[in-house]
């Protein structure tokens, strides 16, 4: 019976102390085992009481157990060292499965002017970008907005200190892409084909505008243009960009630049049209557009008794958080450099 406890106490010693991963670890299991008042220290102690019979065999055996724990603890010692070095020498695992490096893209407002310009290249039309520093002329006075019209108040325009020509008056910062109808009409003669996507800047910064963002915009001038070619480019490019089952609707609107003038909306891609959360009434809204005015066509020196054309002008952020059927909380976050919002794609 007592030679089968020394050998369950020798068998749990060494097992502990095999498992042990720290010198302190160890420490504390020579102390419970081998120290002054340890477990195997007892034993010994209690054999000069034994009958003297029982005591050779009880002294052989607990002598046993007392080595082989000593053994037990030189070993695992030098182990727990060796692991440590190990670590020190800053060892390569040459089996380990590799990383991926991590392999970035375009910002999510570039990858959107990338499509929205494959889809409208597909059609014919020749991308191009127009000065950000503009003259009034071409951002209004051109456009059939004479000084002090009030219609150049929708506009919020950042005008430049210090800076004016006498003929296309002050220096701004392009509030919208339609002053490139003008440059276009100045650099080519009709048939025109354009795509015009610049920055814009308005004096405007709340969760849905951002001070500067992008449009695209279209211009098409041949002989014969009417309206119905403008709704046939404008579905062609919703189905394109936003899917095929995607509607467009268009409603009458106003701009001193068009007549007629319209606004184009598209089925809301969430609830196909229904009505729900994001759009309300089932419907987004894309932006403007309309037939180009004779007086607009006349100052980019286009005979306007034989050309018509028509135009439009879209946010491209607007478009790309209506493709995704996104309604962030706030429309900067996609200028704030986040990369948790920017990674994703
Ligand atoms: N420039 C207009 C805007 O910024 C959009 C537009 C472009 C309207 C072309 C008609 C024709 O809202």
């Amino acid at each position: 019976m007592e030679s089968k406890r020394v050998q369950n106490l020798k068998n749990q010693a060494i097992s502990s102390i095999l498992e042990a991963e720290s010198d302190k670890e160890l420490e504390e299991l020579r102390i419970a085992y081998l120290g002054r008042k340890g477990k195997i220290s007892q034993l010994l102690k209690a054999i000069p009481s034994l009958n003297p019979s029982a005591r050779k065999e009880m002294g052989q055996l607990v002598n046993d157990a007392k080595k082989a724990i000593e053994q037990a603890l030189q070993t695992q010692i030098s182990n727990v060292e060796c692991r440590v070095s190990d670590l020190d020498k800053e060892w390569l695992d040459v089996t380990a499965p590799g990383k991926k490096p991590t392999i970035g893209h375009f910002h999510l407002v570039t990858e959107a002017i990338r499509e929205i310009t494959a889809i409208f290249e597909k059609i014919g039309f020749t991308r191009v970008s127009y000065p950000e520093i503009e003259w009034d002329w071409y951002a209004f006075e051109g456009l059939n907005m004479p000084k002090n019209h009030p219609a150049r108040d929708e506009w919020e325009t950042l005008y430049i200190d210090n800076l004016k020509q006498k003929k296309y008056g002050r220096a701004l910062l392009t509030p919208h892409t339609s002053s490139g109808q003008l440059r276009e009409m100045g650099k080519r003669k009709p048939p025109i084909r354009m795509l015009n996507i610049a920055k814009c800047y308005r004096r405007q910064s709340d969760i849905s505008h951002a001070p500067m963002f992008y449009q695209f915009e279209g211009l098409v001038i041949d002989q014969n243009i009417n309206l119905t070619h403008l709704k046939g480019t404008l579905n062609y490019f919703v189905k394109a960009y936003f899917g095929p089952n995607r509607k467009t609707r268009i409603r009458p609107f106003h701009f001193q630049f068009t007549e007629p003038s319209i606004e184009i909306d598209v089925s809301c891609g969430l609830c196909q049209g229904k009505g729900c959360r994001l759009c309300k009434q089932g419907w987004l809204e894309l932006g403007g557009a309309g037939m180009v005015h004779p007086v607009v066509l006349k100052n980019g020196g286009v005979n306007s008794e034989k050309y018509t054309g028509f135009a439009f002008g879209f946010g491209v952020e607007r478009v790309l958080m209506m493709k995704a059927g996104l309604k962030i909380d706030d429309l900067r976050l996609l200028y704030t450099n986040d990369l948790r919002f920017l990674k994703q794609s």
